[in-house]
């Protein structure tokens, strides 16, 4: 059963509507969740991500790019036709249409999820567009069992910046509530296990040792980094580490994953094959 039903909306397009359903989506898939992607938008654009982030050469397999279910569906009875399609999942998330051009799908978004989100940079312009969704969730409250829940999520905002702060504080005046802006530290699994060294050393024996005027002789030979055993952390959302010992720096476009050689900070462990010989006099 839906645990969670969680809509982005606003009054204009491009406030950050797709982006941060998308990343919402991850985030709970990532923590075990079955989600499912509502993209409510008739534009579109969610479903596009998902179409190209498939077509990822990188990935085993094009079902690993988003690891949730995404449906398109631009309806004005989205609330009557999600509860049906979402019956086995456990979080949805609506990526709703702008509310001044899709009005009657926005509104169906808004009867149907348990949790609205209203995406918003800090400037003023858009913060005064929010109140219009403000008015529409108080008047679809009539219609709905029990009232949504909605807070403002600051986007595109730098989490202690001044604008940030007065954004928040004009925010609250109007009598929103405001998502928190903490920045999360980005904690990545650190641990790894490698088999570093193998090596095997051959003492040369006495008997041969006495007609060449030598007192010991050996040869040891050795082989480095031969093998990963283990890493704590194997992807980033579905992208594959190359080494845990190489930070991929942020890829783009072709290499979102960062793993071709111009995008990696550091260079791979080489293997290394060493022969050493030691005699004593
Ligand atoms: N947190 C963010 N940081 C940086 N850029 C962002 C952020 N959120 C959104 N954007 C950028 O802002 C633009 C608009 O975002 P997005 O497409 O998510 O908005 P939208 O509300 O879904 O728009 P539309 O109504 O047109 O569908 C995109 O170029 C996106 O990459
Ligand atoms: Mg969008």
């Amino acid at each position: 059963m839906t645990g969670l039903s969680l809509a982005l909306a606003n009054l204009k397009p491009g406030t950050g509507k797709t982006t941060s359903a998308v990343w919402l989506a991850h985030v709970f898939a990532q923590a075990g969740n079955s989600v499912l992607l509502v993209d409510a938008d008739p534009s579109g654009s969610a479903l596009e991500w998902s179409d190209l982030a498939a077509m990822d050469p990188h990935l085993a397999a094009p079902e690993a790019a988003f690891p949730f279910r995404i449906v398109a569906l631009p309806s004005r009875e989205l609330h009557r036709r999600v509860p049906e399609i979402a019956q086995a999942d456990d979080v949805v998330i609506i990526d709703a249409p702008q509310l001044e051009d899709h009005a009657g799908i926005a509104r169906s978004a808004l009867r149907y999820a348990d949790e609205i989100l209203i995406p918003c940079a800090p400037s003023p312009i858009e913060i005064n567009r929010t109140t219009p969704v403000r008015d529409e969730i108080a008047e679809i409250t009539s219609v709905r069992e029990q009232p949504a829940r909605s807070a403002v999520l600051l986007n595109r905002c730098i989490a202690r910046a001044h604008s940030t702060v007065d954004a928040r504080e004009a925010l609250q005046d109007l009598g929103y509530d405001v998502l928190d802006t903490r920045r999360q530290p980005g904690i990545v699994k650190g641990g790894f296990a490698k088999l570093r060294q193998l090596s095997a050393t051959y003492n040369v024996p006495q008997s041969m040792l006495a007609s060449r005027q030598l007192s010991r002789a050996s040869v040891t030979v050795a082989v480095q980094n031969l093998f990963t055993l283990w890493v704590a952390q194997r992807s980033d959302f579905g992208v594959k580490l190359t080494d845990p010992e190489i930070r991929n720096s942020a890829g783009s476009g072709a290499d979102p994953g960062g793993l071709l050689g111009y995008n990696q900070e550091g260079w791979p462990q080489l293997r290394r094959l060493l022969v050493s010989m030691r005699v004593t006099p």
